[in-house]
């Protein structure tokens, strides 16, 4: 290969969505920062960086752009992928759970932002930023107030990191996956027939999988003149109507 190697973070790179991710880019021979809780066991290859993370942690994510800024002086691209969620009913749900979401998918996403926009400025190089978002980013799921209000403030970050640093010659989009299969969702098979009901409403007849977020998501992590959009990738599950006759 000819050229300049091209660098990307990825947030939450051990497994799921951002695992997928991380192998992409490989393949795509991006040099590649995971910055994760857990080390990804899976993949063996001195392209890839693991950096112990907790993104909720400020302290935690300044360290990890330090270190990074110590291998590399350019960031192409940044995918803002951790991401937790939980099961509560709004009113037994307490603080301390509300804080968990928050924290790692809004104020934890703040941080990616705001880090992988400095470096991509100081740099002087642009770049490309995507954030995972949701389909609860449009509209609320029931039992999932922290998920839905943390997802929701995320496409605000996209939006309002689109239009400040668009000056820097840096993109910010989201990907909005719909139901995707991954640890992430593993509680949903305790209830009774759900995984069936939402493939049997899905225009394209199927729960996703993580490789099909891909083509879109590397899109986006290497395009030229999107930004400030979320899009969704859900198979046209959100294209359903609740009225509709034949649902
Ligand atoms: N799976 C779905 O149906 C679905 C749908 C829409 C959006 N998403 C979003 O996709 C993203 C990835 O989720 P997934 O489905 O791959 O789930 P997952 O649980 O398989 O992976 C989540 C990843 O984030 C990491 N992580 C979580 N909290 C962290 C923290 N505080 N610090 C560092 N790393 C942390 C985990 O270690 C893991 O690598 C999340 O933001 C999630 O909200 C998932």
């Amino acid at each position: 290969m000819t050229g300049t190697i091209k660098t990307a973070v990825v947030t939450g790179g051990s497994r799921g969505i951002g695992l997928g991710v991380v192998k992409a880019l490989l393949d795509h021979n991006f040099k590649v920062f995971s910055l994760s809780r857990n080390v990804c066991e899976e993949l063996n290859d001195d392209r890839l960086v693991n950096i112990k993370c907790d993104v909720a942690s400020e302290a935690n994510q300044l360290d990890a752009f330090k270190q990074i800024g110590e291998t590399t002086s350019r960031l192409d691209a940044c995918f803002i992928n951790a991401g937790v969620c939980g099961v509560s009913p709004l009113l037994e749900m307490d603080t301390d759970e509300w804080d968990r979401v928050l924290s790692t998918n809004l104020t934890g996403a703040f941080y990616s932002l705001r880090e992988a926009g400095r470096f991509m400025r100081d740099s002087n190089s642009g770049g490309n930023i995507v954030a995972c978002c949701s389909l609860s980013s449009f509209k609320p799921e029931n039992m999932i107030v922290h998920y839905n209000a943390s997802k929701a403030g995320l496409r605000m970050l996209v939006e309002s990191g689109a239009r400040e640093l668009g000056a820097y010659d840096i993109r910010v989009n989201g990907i909005a996956p719909g139901l995707t299969q991954t640890d992430l969702i593993a509680g949903t098979e305790a209830i009774p027939g759900y995984l069936e009901r939402v493939a049997k409403r899905t225009p394209l007849g199927r729960i996703g999988e993580v490789a099909d977020l891909i083509p879109s998501i590397f899109h986006l992590l290497t395009d030229r003149w999107v930004s400030g959009q979320v899009l969704v990738a859900d198979g046209g599950l959100s294209l359903v109507t609740p009225t509709d006759p034949l649902e």
